[in-house]
């Protein structure tokens, strides 16, 4: 089994690109689909999520490959409309395929998404938008089979501004006759990413960052070339990182905008922070006070998948931090193993409050999902002595390769395979 070995408590200093971003690239592959020609994708982080896509994308008869630093995908051939159990377990995103795929076919059959176990995550609210659409859904035996050869646009309320039925709604309203306004819909940046890749495509989408997206469905599409933007938790991490061991970093290719109320709980522990167009730079002497309670929300609050990074660059901070996890039910796994580091937590239900100790000490820890394996990346940074980091398959899930990243500021750091 493969272990990151991290010796902490040395100072981190360096500067570093940071890469593109998961939750942006992966509807964006499904959109891909809408297309049947070709997608061009710079700046694409390699992570075992978008190999999953990849091969969910073959699995439907495209073709999708790296050529150099671009991922390739041409959706011309595509001829399947399933996709198959094992693929749909290996990530929660798989479940935007559904839009996309009854936009191009107006026909889908899929089972129940996999991904991170942060609580119930259902996807009562991507069927309801569908069916809003005109989709008519069955399920039957753990599949559900999708068909709607007549969607219609039109105005759709979602109850709360989840992140993924946005998504699943924009896509398929794409390929429904006429327009569609999406009222209460979530506003996350990664939502504009994927507007403006649909509107490079040829579709007409726009109010991305708005709580209203308009759609008008059935628009010529096109080959399309672009960037993803960069990834926002991953520049959490690093400046968490360097936040909780001390020293200095330069983050180049970063939104200072997406980011701001990370910097700003930074700022507010005793980091000095700077920010100008497309960089940050953190300059931290590692001795950090507690902050006021850190609660999470949708964009543009504080971002749920941020709330175990902080907190683990706040276990040696000077009183107590409150934290608030509003958005999924059981998002404190992370706190255990934690504490085997010598952290003080206590939770209750949503509430975790974290009492700063004097020193953390190395220790053998586990992932329990992807960011509470950041967080075990950005304490065991600022802790004396070695800790052995397990389960890994979490991380890599949307970190291209940490360990090189950490080693890039000088972190003592290596990957035991
Ligand atoms: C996306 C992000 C994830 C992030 C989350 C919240 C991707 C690939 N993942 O996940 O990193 O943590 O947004 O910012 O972009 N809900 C329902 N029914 C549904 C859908 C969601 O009840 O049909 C609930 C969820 O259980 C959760 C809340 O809505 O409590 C928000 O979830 P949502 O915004 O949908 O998150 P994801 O899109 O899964």
């Amino acid at each position: 089994m493969s272990q990151i070995i991290i010796r902490g408590g040395g100072r981190l200093e360096g500067t570093l690109s940071v890469q593109g971003a998961k939750n942006s690239v992966l509807p964006i592959l499904a959109a891909t689909i809408l297309h049947p020609g070709q997608t061009v994708l710079r700046g694409c982080p390699r992570l075992s999520d978008v190999e999953a896509s990849i091969r969910i994308l073959r699995h439907l008869g495209c073709k999708a490959g790296w050529e150099g630093e671009e991922l390739v995908v041409d959706a011309g051939p595509m001829s399947r409309w399933d996709i198959p159990d094992h693929l749909m377990r290996e990530m929660r995103s798989s479940v935007i395929f559904l839009g996309a795929i009854l936009a191009r076919f107006g026909w889908a059959e899929l089972s129940y998404p996999g991904g991170c176990e942060l609580g119930p995550r259902p996807i009562d609210l991507h069927l309801a938008v569908l069916r809003q659409l005109g989709a008519r859904l069955q399920e039957e035996g753990g599949r559900l089979r999708c068909s709607a050869d007549h969607m219609a646009g039109r105005e759709i309320a979602l109850s709360i501004p989840s992140v993924g039925a946005t998504e699943n709604a924009i896509l398929a309203a794409c390929g429904a006759e006429g327009e569609t306004m999406l009222v209460n819909a979530a506003r996350e940046p990664e939502i504009g990413d994927l507007q403006e890749f649909l509107c490079a495509m040829g579709c007409k989408v726009r109010g991305a960052g708005s709580s209203t997206i308009c759609v008008a469905g059935r628009q010529p599409t096109r080959d399309a070339f672009h960037t993803v933007m960069p990834d926002r938790i991953v520049a959490a991490t690093w400046l968490a990182a360097v936040a909780a061991a001390g020293g200095e970093v330069e983050l180049e290719r970063v939104s200072c905008r997406h980011l701001s109320t990370v910097t700003a709980a930074l700022h507010e522990a005793g980091c000095r922070i700077s920010g100008g167009e497309g960089r940050i730079a953190l300059r931290s002497d590692g001795f950090l006070r507690a902050i006021a309670p850190v609660r999470t929300a949708p964009y543009p609050g504080f971002p749920t998948d941020a709330q175990a990074i902080l907190m683990a660059a706040l276990l040696r901070s000077r009183g107590a931090t409150l934290f608030v996890e509003n958005i999924f039910e059981n998002r404190y796994r992370h706190v255990d193993e934690l504490r085997r580091m010598g952290a003080d937590i206590s939770v209750a239900d949503r509430v975790a409050v974290v009492t700063g100790v004097p020193r953390l000490c190395g220790a053998g820890v586990r992932c329990t999902d992807l960011r509470g394996g950041a967080a075990l990346l950005v304490a065991g940074a600022a802790a004396e002595g070695e800790t052995r980091i397990g389960d890994i398959h979490h991380i890599r899930r949307g970190y291209e390769d940490p360990v090189r990243d950490l080693r890039a500021l000088g972190a003592d750091i290596h990957l035991e395979e």
